[in-house]
């Protein structure tokens, strides 16, 4: 038996508990976050810093009873290790200086040695140690796609338009990048499976830009082939998939790439999940990050009920349909998870 809730859901066992996470549960809402990031300029170099992210990786699980903690790191670490030289500025988020602009761009790119990127591994090394053993560890990726997008169109935009003419106007050479990014994440997460991660999930922001020809291509084939080849290594580990607002194709995502679990938007109807997904698949998230907003706790606990009556026959984890902003209340925070914990299905 299981002693974690989270992997008790995640392997569809009885479970009277609902297990919580929150996307995003370490970051700037938290002071005890800004005191740190303050002593940095570059946000990867946190990332890069073992003792630091593992301490931040904490900062939430002591403050509130989650059930698993994220290992602090990015997406972006895997477009940094192929050479895009990624900074985070103030206001303007990510920069990738290298961007991919034409075909050489992808022939040239090359995996840098001696990467900074192992020390999201010892990170993930040193948490597991620190974590209390009823907490699980959570290990994650960026999906091919998404990875693209920030590497083609170097920074984030409304639509990825360079991204998707990129695209369409070279098949070839972006299927190129797009099987190199697909390798990068397997060995990414197997990297993570093997320094501690008990739990992997693989985000697809921006999934929910495409067309279905295109999804199929980019989002569907290379995260099967993803989960395929870790699920070969590693058949126990379950995988939460999140493609983010894709709508009517989460069903075919969910099926043919054989995720675990969906993670799903707050734009996704939860009822229509629960008929067409939830015999097969656990499902997580989909409240709007937007009600930790408030400033008390009732327009939030009607959320929470309602969420929780609609799930209480499914294998469900109550997370949310996005990260967590930066302006969200402490307090609520503090009585989203007290009212989850104090819920028995
Ligand atoms: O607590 C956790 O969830 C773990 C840490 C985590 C971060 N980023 C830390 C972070 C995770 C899982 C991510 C994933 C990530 N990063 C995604 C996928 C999820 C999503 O949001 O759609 C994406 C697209 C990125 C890329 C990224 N990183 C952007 C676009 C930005 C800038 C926007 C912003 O919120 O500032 C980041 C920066 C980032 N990643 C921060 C944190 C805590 C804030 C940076 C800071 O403190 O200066």
């Amino acid at each position: 038996m299981n002693n974690k809730i989270i992997l008790k859901t995640l392997n569809k066992e009885q479970n009277s508990k609902v297990p919580v996470w929150l996307m995003r549960q370490a970051g700037r809402y938290l002071p005890e976050y800004r005191e740190i990031r303050s002593k940095f300029k570059n946000f990867l170099d946190v990332c890069y810093d073992p003792h630091t992210a593992t301490e931040i990786t904490l900062q939430p699980i002591r403050r509130f009873d989650l059930d698993a903690a994220i290992i602090f790191s990015d997406i972006l670490v895997i477009p940094d290790l192929l050479g895009s030289n990624v900074e985070f500025t103030e206001k303007l988020g990510p920069t990738i200086h290298n961007k991919i602009q034409t075909i050489d761009d992808i022939r040239n790119l090359k995996k840098q040695e001696n990467h900074k990127i192992q020390n999201v591994y010892k990170a993930l090394e040193l948490t597991r140690e620190k974590l209390p053993q009823d907490k699980a560890l959570i290990g994650f990726s960026g999906a091919p796609w998404t990875l693209a997008c920030y590497m083609v169109d170097g920074r984030s935009t409304k639509n990825f338009q360079k991204t998707k003419d990129f695209a369409y106007n070279n098949p070839k050479e972006f299927q190129v990048l797009i099987d190199i990014l697909t390798e990068e994440v397997i060995i990414h997460l197997i990297n993570q499976i093997k320094s501690g991660a008990e739990i992997l999930q693989i985000f697809d922001s921006w999934s929910g830009i495409l067309n279905y020809e295109n999804f199929y291509k980019f989002v569907i084939l290379p995260t099967k082939k993803i989960i395929a080849s870790i699920k070969k290594v590693y058949p126990n580990i379950p995988i939460i998939g999140f493609p983010k607002d894709s709508n009517f194709f989460y069903q075919q995502y969910a099926e043919e790439t054989n995720v675990d679990a969906v993670s799903l938007d707050s734009n996704f109807p939860l009822d229509v999940a629960i008929k067409t997904l939830s015999a097969k698949f656990v499902l997580q998230g989909n409240l709007d990050p937007c009600y930790l907003l408030s400033k008390n706790t009732e327009i939030l606990e009607e959320q929470i009920n309602n969420i929780l009556d609609l799930t209480k026959n499914i294998n469900f984890i109550f997370n949310l349909g996005h990260g967590m902003v930066p302006e969200s209340n402490i307090e609520l925070v503090e009585f989203l998870v007290k009212t989850i914990r104090n819920y028995t299905k």
